[in-house]
């Protein structure tokens, strides 16, 4: 082999390479270039083979050259290499990508927080807002602070309306601070009231708080009746507190609940734990005080029980009774959630219909 035709030979390999990579697409073809260029039995190869047949003194030059024109192959095909494989990812990630606002079809169903548990959070941020506590209490309580705390000794009538499911007792879990064998029983807890004594007791005055949570009746069931059902027990114990301050704070309350138009009004009723007591009502929230079915047209629906905090509640919290007074409330959270969403059934709360969760 003559230089001459080296040289022609290696112009040949440059121009045909340059052309099939500037036409090159993938990374398949480029792959198919490089074994066709640099292959052992391949153009170039053959050209730098011959090379040992040239005369010594032309064998230096045209071997540099060929070994240039390697290396400059040898680089294009690592550029396009590079080239291609963004190119190629590119593309591979447009296909992965996904439209995060597109809605799912067919997917999954998000749940939502049951309606009681909606409510208690809209009445505890409500309470929050006057500065109570909120505060949690066990639902298996003890004899004395569901009653006798509550100034309701074992001989009392009012325990016949809250008879409720009594568990057997072990020496370990009874109260320290029952006095009698009798009420150191323990049972399901009949109303959320339990949480005074325990709440002075721990937090001594000045108090505000709150106690939403279940409570238990031994009930028939009915439309109207429950064995399980939720109360809330607000109560404040304080400096100079008086019944002014206890309609206040509802009227707040039932404003921020029902609606700005929404009243109250107090009429006497006896519970053994407040003294002066109250049966509170608000006006009707369908029909504003008009009348109507649910309110029995007489405008008005009675909801929670409140007073004053009886001398004996506030003793047995340990209340220095010298320097405070308190207020307490209690409502049915079960029977606020059926006024304000008309559920006729209050059955359906704790039956874990979906149909029925679902609406909320
Ligand atoms: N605990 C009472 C009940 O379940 C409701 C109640 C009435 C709570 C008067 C109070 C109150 O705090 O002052 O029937």
């Amino acid at each position: 082999m003559v230089v001459e035709e080296q040289k022609y030979m290696l112009n040949q390999i440059k121009t045909e390479f340059n052309k099939q990579i500037d036409q090159c697409r993938s990374l398949e073809e480029l792959e198919k270039i490089r074994i066709s260029f640099l292959g052992r039995k391949e153009k170039l190869s053959l050209v730098l083979k011959g090379l040992k047949d040239l005369p010594e003194d032309e064998r230096k030059k045209a071997g540099q050259d060929a070994n240039k024109i390697k290396q400059d192959i040898e680089m294009r095909l690592g550029g396009k290499m590079r080239e291609l494989e963004s190119v190629e990812t590119a593309k591979k990630l447009k296909n992965e990508q996904i439209d995060i606002t597109q809605p799912v079809i067919g997917g999954r169903e998000l749940g939502n927080l049951h309606p009681l548990t909606q409510t208690q959070n809209e009445i505890e941020d409500i309470f929050a807002s006057m500065g109570f506590m909120i505060l949690d209490g066990p639902e298996l309580e003890s004899e004395y602070y569901n009653f006798e705390a509550l100034n309701i000794p074992s001989w009392h009538p009012a325990r016949e309306m809250q008879d409720t499911f009594y568990v057997k007792s072990q020496k370990s879990v009874k109260s320290k601070v029952s006095k009698t064998e009798d009420n150191n029983r323990l049972l399901m807890r009949t109303h959320t009231s339990t949480m005074q004594v325990r709440a002075m007791l721990k937090y001594g005055a000045p108090i505000r708080a709150i106690v939403s949570g279940r409570c238990f009746r031994n009930e028939a069931t009915d439309v109207r009746h429950e064995h399980t059902f939720d109360q809330f027990e607000g109560f404040v114990v304080g400096e100079d507190i008086s019944i002014s301050n206890l309609i206040a704070v509802l009227e707040v309350f039932a404003k921020a609940l029902f609606g700005e138009d929404t009243k109250i009004r107090m009429r006497p009723k006896y519970y053994p734990f407040v003294e002066p007591g109250s049966n509170g009502e608000i006006t009707c929230s369908i029909c504003h005080g008009k009348g109507c079915r649910l309110c029995k047209y007489t405008g008005w629906l009675e909801i929670f029980g409140c007073g004053l905090i009886h001398p004996n509640v506030l003793k047995a919290g340990n209340i220095n009774l010298e320097k405070y007074s308190g207020f307490a409330f209690g409502f049915g959270l079960t029977r606020v959630v059926q006024l304000k969403h008309r559920i006729e059934d209050v059955r359906l709360f704790n039956s874990g219909d979906l149909r029925f969760l679902k609406q909320f």
